[in-house]
């Protein structure tokens, strides 16, 4: 069990910590004589600081662990008990992994009351998925054991956890200098009826194992011993075994584990978990790179570019909108960019604001997208993996955890499925099909929010265009929505697969050379990026720009009523994101126009990027 013990700097944590390991006979013989003997030497009262420091010291020996870390046995149980060190360094370490805690002791002192750094602390601990969390309320003596004191700081901290969804398993009044209720109930605060600090230990439940978790094994690198390609790196969660069907993120490759590699010579491993280094080797030699997760295929992590951060931005110079940075997501490097601060939140009220920029030592919510697919999970699946590391060079700038919200995992849109396929040629070459049709094929990719005039638009222009001869045809949102996309609803996935499919058909029917029209919100820019890959140079985005006032106010189908009032969840603009396009190719403002003026330029353009030598006017 990894207990953090947290709190202001004052608050008693050494004296605590040194006063468990007293109290408990778990001293190293002489250790506490020592102290003493030197304290009296350089004239200054027993400094229990000292001993914790020499009880890290003693345990660090040949191990390459953090300095800040204790062991400690009681009752059958090992206990990590790490020491935060300060402030920033605590964050540091905790968003980078570097402190993974399982729970957390925190002492406030009686006479100072709750302090900006025992609610900061909490906040981020539990950010981090700390769950397990008791209080010592330290330095009773200091307040003459008064039980008034104690309720009062009680109550106060006790709301702010409420705040943050955390109810703490016991908060003790204490007083460690005096060993009251540390490792034995104090004979001074006959009121309090609770159990000590010892006892409140094994009231720490374990986190769900690690090993049980989903498979995590982030690849550190990929070594070549003759023929053999040897991938390593740290299990983070779950298990493997050998002959398991592994994929790797995000290139989706596939294979099974031939071996488990064993650096020592006992015998073939067969299997290893959580917490294991690991070399591992592969039935079939594919091409898989540093920095990949390895998973089994259910419970793979999520492949995205774009995705929320909830973040502690720790650097001197503020993060602002727009703001090019470097990432660190598990063994991955990745340059990205700040593309949205959605808050700011104030730790102490549990409030938000608005903000264009994230000042040192503030959290913030922020929207970030990478300029490559990055796989990872949402921190509230799997810790280990749903983190990230503002970096410059070797700098911590920031950090946090990791949620897609209201995106999609965009997995399922590059893995096809079918194997031993062999594509086919048609033998009609497509110039002679537009040689027939007297246009260049295309498609005419509408997006735009809902109410802003897409499907209007395609039909008056499909109808302007087929009168004038070319070979054109509408796909529409809520059409398509009650055939071939019946089966999907409005979650970030569906509409991602929404698009890929009209994305396809768009692809194809322009193929046939027909010229297609789609009329649907593709709120994603990915998707949209996906649905220009497919059709290639045919395709044409053409962004139906109306901002969410406008479209509000005209409200055709009264959605933007029912959104407001909570009846349609994620509704676009709303409740869920629309990203306009970066550089649509052509931009229909339809505020204040009419709909024959806005006709007359899509024609122009059609007329002007589809014609062949000017057969159709
Ligand atoms: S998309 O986001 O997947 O591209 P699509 O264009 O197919 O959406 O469908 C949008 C239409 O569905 C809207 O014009 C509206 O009529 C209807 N609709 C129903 N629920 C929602 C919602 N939650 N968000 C947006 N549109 C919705």
């Amino acid at each position: 069990m990894r207990v953090v013990i947290v709190g202001h700097v004052d608050h008693g944590k050494s004296t605590l910590v040194g006063r468990l390991f007293h109290d408990t006979g778990q001293l190293p013989d002489g250790r506490l004589e020592a102290i003493e003997g030197m304290c009296r030497r350089r004239g200054m009262p027993f400094e229990w600081a000292f001993l914790m420091d020499s009880l890290k010291a003693e345990r660090d020996q040949g191990i390459t662990i953090d300095t800040s870390q204790i062991w400690f046995r009681h009752d059958a149980r090992e206990y990590v008990l790490i020491d935060a060190p300060g402030h920033r360094e605590f964050i540091r370490n905790m968003v980078t992994g570097a402190s993974n805690a399982d729970a957390a002791l925190l002492l406030i002192d009686a006479d100072q009351g709750v302090r900006r750094q025992s609610r900061h602390h909490m906040y981020l601990l539990k950010l981090l998925g700390v769950r397990e969390v008791t209080v010592a309320v330290n330095k009773m003596d200091l307040v003459d054991y008064d039980e008034g004191r104690f309720q009062e700081i009680e109550a106060e901290y006790r709301r702010y956890l409420e705040g943050i969804g955390i109810t703490p398993r016991e908060i003790i009044p204490v007083s460690a200098r005096e060993g009251d209720n540390v490792a034995s109930r104090s004979k001074n605060m006959g009121w309090y009826s609770g159990p000590c600090i010892l006892e409140s230990l094994p009231r720490f439940e374990h986190p769900a194992s690690a090993e049980a978790q989903a498979l995590r094994l982030p690849l550190q690198d990929v070594y070549k011993f003759d023929e053999r390609r040897i991938l390593a790196g740290r299990i983070e969660s779950g298990t493997l075994r050998v002959g398991d069907d592994l994929v790797f993120s995000p290139s989706n490759r596939t294979a099974k584990i031939k071996t488990i590699e064993s650096w020592n010579a006992g015998g073939p491993v067969t299997s290893a978990s959580a917490g294991q280094s690991v070399g591992i080797t592969l039935d079939e030699q594919i091409f898989v790179e540093r920095g990949e997760i390895v998973s089994h295929e259910v419970n793979a992590p999520v492949e995205s570019d774009v995705f929320h951060v909830r973040l502690f931005w720790l650097a001197d110079t503020p993060l602002e909108i727009g703001a090019a940075c470097e990432l660190k997501i598990g063994p991955s490097r990745v340059d990205a960019v700040v593309e949205q601060i959605e808050r700011v939140i104030d730790i102490d009220a549990l409030s938000d604001h608005a903000a264009t920029r994230v000042a040192r030592d503030e959290i913030a919510d922020v929207l970030i997208r990478t300029s490559r697919l990055m796989a990872f999970d949402a921190h509230e699946d799997l810790s280990q993996t749903g983190r990230v590391v503002f970096v410059d060079r070797h700098l911590t700038l920031g950090g946090g955890v990791l949620s897609l919200g209201n995106y999609p995992d965009q997995r399922q849109l590059v893995t096809v499925r079918g194997t031993n396929l062999t594509e086919v040629d048609h033998r009609v070459d497509p110039e002679r099909r537009v040689a027939r049709n007297r246009h260049k094929p295309g498609v005419l990719w509408f997006t735009g929010l809902s109410g802003a005039g897409k499907s209007t638009l395609a039909m008056a222009l499909e109808q302007r265009l087929f009168f004038k001869g070319y070979q054109v045809y509408v796909l529409d949102g809520d059409n398509v929505r009650s055939g071939l996309n019946a089966n999907l609803g409005f979650s970030p996935e569906d509409r991602a697969e929404n698009i890929r499919r009209v994305g396809e058909v768009a692809a194809l029917l322009a193929d046939a050379g027909l010229i297609v029209i789609t009329a649907f919100i593709s709120p994603y820019r990915a998707d949209r990026a996906r649905a220009r890959a497919a059709a290639g140079e045919a395709f044409h985005e053409v962004f139906i720009d109306a901002d969410v006032a406008t479209c509000e106010s005209r409200d055709p189908k009264g959605l933007y009523k029912r959104a407001r009032a909570g009846e349609i969840k994620e509704f676009t603009g709303i409740s869920a994101p629309y990203e306009e396009p970066k550089a649509p190719d052509i931009i229909i403002d339809t505020s204040g126009r009419s709909v024959d003026e806005c006709i007359d330029d899509l024609f122009t353009y059609v007329a002007d990027h589809f014609s062949t030598s000017g057969q159709l006017g």
